[in-house]
């Protein structure tokens, strides 16, 4: 059995009972270890771009004796992953931009039977807005704490309607609306950067474009958190 710390579990309890799953930048393998010893999942295809990260892995595979049910695969984001290889497709502990490069590499991820379980380290907006402007609704949306550090978590399936969604909802998705400790956490974290970068514009006279972008975040922020 692995014990999974709260954000990798976060991930994986969004994977669907019974998918088999793509693990991208999979390193120890541990996400889709724990899910297939726990009997969630049959089996994963477990990818990293780098043999380092794909040798602890197979350490972890070996030692859980999982070896039939795990396919390890040197593989630059998507590229040596097959349509065919997986239902569930997770990419956690990577940051938003390359999250996004790595399904804009991969067009078949377009289809509604794949359910993407993204976990971006940062700049989790442009996760949101690949995924807004791609034509996938998010299905879930989770924010933990571990170690003292908040993270978010998405779930997101292809409909391929494409509907516009203001700046603040594509920086803070549904967490927007909520009020619970870890999104307060979040919430106040983004705001904590968005507050700093207007203030550098308007000391240093930026573009007035982007600090009326970045004030009407924070107003619609705020009228959450009345
Ligand atoms: C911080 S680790 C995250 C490990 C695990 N997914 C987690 O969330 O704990 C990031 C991993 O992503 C891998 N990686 C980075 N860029 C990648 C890419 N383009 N394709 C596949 N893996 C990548 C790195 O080699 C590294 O093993």
């Amino acid at each position: 059995m692995i014990r999974l710390k709260p954000r990798l579990k976060t991930a994986a309890d969004m994977v669907r009972d019974g998918s088999r799953v793509a693990d991208i930048g999979t390193d120890h393998a541990y996400l889709p270890a724990a899910l297939i010893l726990s009997g969630k999942i049959p089996s994963a295809v477990a990818a990293d771009l780098r043999k380092g990260p794909l040798e602890n892995a197979l350490e972890t595979v070996r030692s859980n004796h999982i070896e039939d049910r795990v396919q390890l695969r040197l593989s630059d984001g998507l590229k040596c992953v097959s349509p065919d290889d997986a239902d569930d497709i997770v990419i956690a502990g990577m940051g938003g931009i390359l999250i996004s490069e790595i399904l804009t590499a991969a067009e078949w991820v377009k289809n509604e039977k794949y359910k993407l379980i993204l976990q971006p380290q940062s700049h989790d907006e442009d996760v949101r807005r690949y995924l807004f402007g791609n034509g996938f609704e998010i299905t879930d949306e989770e924010v933990c704490f571990e170690d003292g550090k908040v993270y978010i978590c998405l779930g997101a399936v292809y409909t391929g309607s494409v509907a516009s969604h203001s700046e603040a909802e594509i920086m803070f998705g549904s967490i927007l609306s909520r009020n619970d400790e870890a999104a307060e956490a979040f919430k106040n974290k983004k705001l904590k950067r968005i507050t700093a970068r207007l203030s550098a514009l308007n000391a240093h006279g930026g573009d007035e474009g982007e600090k009326e972008r970045l004030e009407a975040i924070i107003k619609e922020v705020k009228k959450w958190q009345e």
